[in-house]
Formats: structure tokens, C-alpha cells, sequence
């Protein structure tokens, strides 16, 4: 057996596949595949501070990178394949004021600020990673179907390394203007289908399939290993130290499933005892893991999950036309590829699933951008998620908790705008559509006329 190959989620099945198949699917049953590695023949380190060894090391673009100077928790491949543009470079930021909205003492909460990244959002994690499988097995073209992030972070990788050309599949209207213009600036092929992102997650599978056109969807496990170095960091800036939750927004559900495999593979390796809780965040308009986890009991019950509970709910949601609907289109997913390995994570770290409103999240989002961080809607569902775990007194007041925000508040500055502004008109097409009624954290503008005592007026009010 190879050091290194990809193998079914089902225990029960056992298929596996090599380290450069690119189907991305067991070959055996169809079931999602994760990375594997003979830990027993691959050098690992013996405590988590060998990485610190890696600080002084900023020269070597592998040892800069947030993502690769963790290379030896993810060696998959060799060191001359791998493709960087400096990713994971990103903050964990102590948020005392954000944490006395949600309900946590000072010095508990903290915000992973994923925005920082080159493309502006968590993805840069985990195509950094794909990007390497692909340029590793010759790839020339490279797909996927995105709400917009995903889609951005390929347009860059391939701008900025001329390996690769971006072909992109988004929904109709359903793209936040900063991102869309990522993947217009950066060259990609863009393809605008008729329909939302479910609709655009099964063409991109096929045509990738027909045109053998490599495919960076979080169906890919070698993405989900790039965004298992996003809890690396994360423990890095906790001095190693295990926190109590993570929380993190719920779209395709791939950051959950990298989590909990970091988590799965530390524990096995000796580098923690014991791994955090996870929450997964879902809008209510798009709260297929809500319903199946929280109110069907779906678990995934050591390989052997109950899956006719999952076609029984996608049968529903055809049948009565059910299209995801919220405000935070970054995650308006009703059919999200990584479920089962997200329940998977749940079951090994413990954990829970929540639903918050589009209300919730704006309101979240304008108190995260407050504290002094600035966050697209879909990173406030954690910590609206987290204020309702509070709430219900699931998260405790001195539990140490990391809320991720997965995008940077430029990538949809429309909806910031329409939040603050004072316009009836502006607020109710972006947000009253949404059924948000109130901006109870609204900053707006002041109307001044263009006079020097009236100006000084409004300042010194
Ligand atoms: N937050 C942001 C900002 C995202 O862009 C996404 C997913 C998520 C959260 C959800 O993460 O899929 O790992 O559960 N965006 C994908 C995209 C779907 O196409 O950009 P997940």
C-alpha cells in the first residue's frame, strides 16, 4: 500500500483510489473519499512546537505559507509540485466587545480572520491545496461551481501562477459584486447558469467528468486538506492550547469536514488529547444540515448513517420546490457535497448545528465590523450562531470559544451599505426582501449642507 492514497469515508466499503486519481468519488460505492496517510511511514512531528521551528524560516515561500509550513500534517506532495501565492496569513483576534454581545467573558471569544487572505476568503486555504493536487497530475484546466468565493480564489491561483485556466459555474444573480469582479479581473472563463448553486454544483461535476477538467469543489478532499492548516493557525495562536468551540458557517459543509479531520489526525498523532466542539452555522433559508441533525436525529452513527433520512428531505425539498434563500449568498446551499463527512466530524468532536435568521446574521455581521474586524454575512452566522448557543446555555460564559470568519466585508459591500443607509428604498431591496426589518447597529451618514457652520454643527453634536 502507498504512503499516501484516497480511500471511502464508509468503513464498511473499503474502496480506495490513488494518490493522482481525480475522480473525487469512491470507485467502489460513489461515496465521498478522504485523504489517507501511513502515518507509521512518513515523518511526523513529536509535538506541536516543532512548528514554531518554521518562524524564522519567512524566506522559503513553503515555510511563509500559512498553509505549507504545515506541510508535514498534510504530505501529499512533493515539495517542488507544491503552489503557494503566500496564503494563510491570517489573524486570531481576542473580540471582548463582540464577546459581550454573544454573551462570553471578556478574554474568551476570538475571531479567526480568514479575510486576510490573497483572495479575501478562507478558500485560498484550501486551493492552494487543490491547486498542487492538479498542477502535481498535469492539469491544464481547472473547474468549479461557487457561490463566489471559491470561484475568486481559482480565478487568482491561476492569474498569479500562469499554470492553469479558471473555468467557473456560477448561479444567476446569486454572486456578491466583490466577488464576481475577482473572477472577471483575474481572467476566468465565467459561465452564469440559469438556475442557483445546487443547480451549478451538478453541471460543473459533469462537465468536468466529460471535458476531464480537474475539479476544486470541497468534493476534492485534497481542498479539505489545505483548510485543515486554518485550526493549525488556530492553535498556533492559542499557544497550542485546545479551545472549547469552534464555530463556523455551514454552506457545502467542507470547513466542518477539514475540521474535524485535523482534529481526528492530531488526536491519532499524539499532538492533542482531546479535540474542541464544533458548531456549524447554517442560514435558515438554507438549513439542510439544521433539519437533518438537529430535528430528523440524522447521525452519522460510526460509518452506518440512516441516508434514506437524506432522500427522504431532498425528495421534500424537490417536491415542494424548496431553492435556498438568504441574505448571505456565500452559503445559499441546500445540498451540501460534504454532508456526511461533516456529520462524521460531529460525531468524533462533539458538537451541535444551529440555524440564525438573515436578521441575526446582519445584526452579527455590523457588531463584528464594531469590534474592528470586517466580515461578509456568511462569517456573522458564527457569531450570531454563537449568541444562540449562549443563549440556550449550550456554550458556557467562560468557555474559550473561536468563531471563523471565513470572508472579508469587501466582497459584498452592497449589503453593508444597505444596513447602514439612512434610504428607505436602498435597505429594502437589498434586506426588507429578506424579511429584515431592522438595523438596530446601523452607522448612518449624516446629511450635511454644504456650509462650514452647519458642518461643524454635525460634528460637535
Ligand atoms: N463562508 C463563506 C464566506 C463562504 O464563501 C462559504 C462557502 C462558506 C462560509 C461555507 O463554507 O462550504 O465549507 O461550509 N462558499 C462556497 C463558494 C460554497 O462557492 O465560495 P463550507
Amino acid at each position: 500500500m502507498d504512503t499516501v492514497y484516497q480511500r471511502c469515508i464508509f468503513p464498511s466499503c473499503g474502496g480506495t483510489a490513488a494518490v493522482d486519481d481525480t475522480a473525487f468519488v469512491c470507485p467502489r460505492c460513489g461515496g465521498l473519499l478522504d485523504v489517507v496517510y501511513d502515518w507509521n511511514r512518513l515523518p511526523t512531528p513529536k509535538s506541536l512546537k516543532h512548528f514554531e521551528s518554521f518562524w524564522d524560516q519567512r524566506g522559503d515561500p513553503l515555510s511563509f505559507s500559512g498553509v505549507w509550513r504545515f506541510r508535514e500534517l498534510l504530505p501529499f506532495a512533493p515539495a517542488d509540485k507544491i503552489v503557494t501565492i503566500g496564503e494563510g496569513q491570517t489573524l486570531l483576534q481576542r473580540a471582548d466587545e463582540v464577546g459581550r454581545y454573544v454573551g462570553l467573558e471578556p478574554g474568551r471569544l476570538f475571531l479567526q480572520y480568514e479575510g486576510l487572505n490573497p483572495s479575501g476568503s478562507f478558500k485560498d486555504n484550501g486551493m492552494t491545496a487543490a491547486f498542487t493536487h492538479a498542477h502535481m497530475i498535469g492539469a491544464r484546466r481547472a473547474a468549479c461551481a461557487s457561490t463566489g468565493n471559491t470561484s475568486a480564489s481559482l480565478a487568482l491561483f491561476c492569474a498569479a501562477t500562469g499554470l492553469m485556466r479558471a473555468v467557473i459555474f456560477i448561479g444567476s444573480g446569486k454572486i456578491a459584486y466583490g466577488k464576481l469582479a475577482q473572477a472577471l479581473d483575474h481572467g476566468a472563463l465565467t459561465l452564469q447558469i440559469l438556475g442557483d448553486f445546487d443547480d451549478a454544483m451538478l453541471r460543473v461535476q459533469q462537465v468536468a467528468r466529460k471535458l476531464g477538467i480537474y475539479l476544486v469543489n470541497s468534493i476534492n478532499p485534497f481542498r479539505l486538506e489545505g483548510q485543515k492548516a486554518i485550526m493549525f493557525r488556530v492553535l498556533e495562536a492559542l499557544a497550542w492550547q485546545v479551545p472549547d468551540w469552534i464555530v463556523v458557517p455551514g454552506g457545502n459543509l467542507g470547513n466542518v469536514s477539514a475540521f474535524g479531520k485535523a482534529f481526528r489526525e492530531l488526536t491519532e498523532l499524539g499532538l492533542i488529547k482531546k479535540p474542541p466542539r464544533l458548531a456549524v452555522i447554517n442560514a435558515a433559508g438554507a438549513n439542510t444540515f439544521y433539519q437533518l441533525h438537529e430535528r430528523l436525529g440524522l447521525r452519522w452513527n460510526a460509518g452506518r448513517p440512516d441516508v434514506s433520512i437524506i432522500d427522504k428531505y431532498y425528495q421534500h425539498l424537490e417536491a415542494d420546490k424548496v431553492r435556498a434563500s438568504t441574505v448571505a449568498s456565500a452559503v445559499e446551499i441546500n445540498r451540501p457535497v460534504n454532508l456526511l463527512k461533516a456529520l462524521r466530524a460531529l460525531e468524533e468532536c462533539g458538537g451541535a448545528v444551529r440555524d440564525v435568521s438573515d436578521q441575526e446574521i446582519v445584526d452579527a455581521k455590523a457588531q463584528v465590523g464594531a469590534g474592528g474586524l470586517g466580515c461578509e454575512p456568511a462569517s456573522a452566522a458564527s457569531v450570531a450562531g454563537t449568541h444562540k448557543l449562549r443563549q440556550e446555555g449550550i456554550i458556557a460564559s467562560t468557555d474559550r470559544v473561536v468563531c471563523i470568519l471565513t470572508g472579508h466585508q469587501l466582497k459584498d459591500p452592497q449589503l453593508t451599505v444597505a444596513y447602514h443607509s439612512a434610504d428607505p428604498k436602498t435597505f429594502h431591496d437589498v434586506l426588507g426582501s429578506h424579511g429584515i426589518g431592522t438595523a438596530a447597529f446601523a452607522n448612518r451618514a449624516v446629511q450635511v449642507p454644504n456650509d462650514l457652520d452647519a458642518i461643524i454643527r454635525a460634528i460637535d453634536v
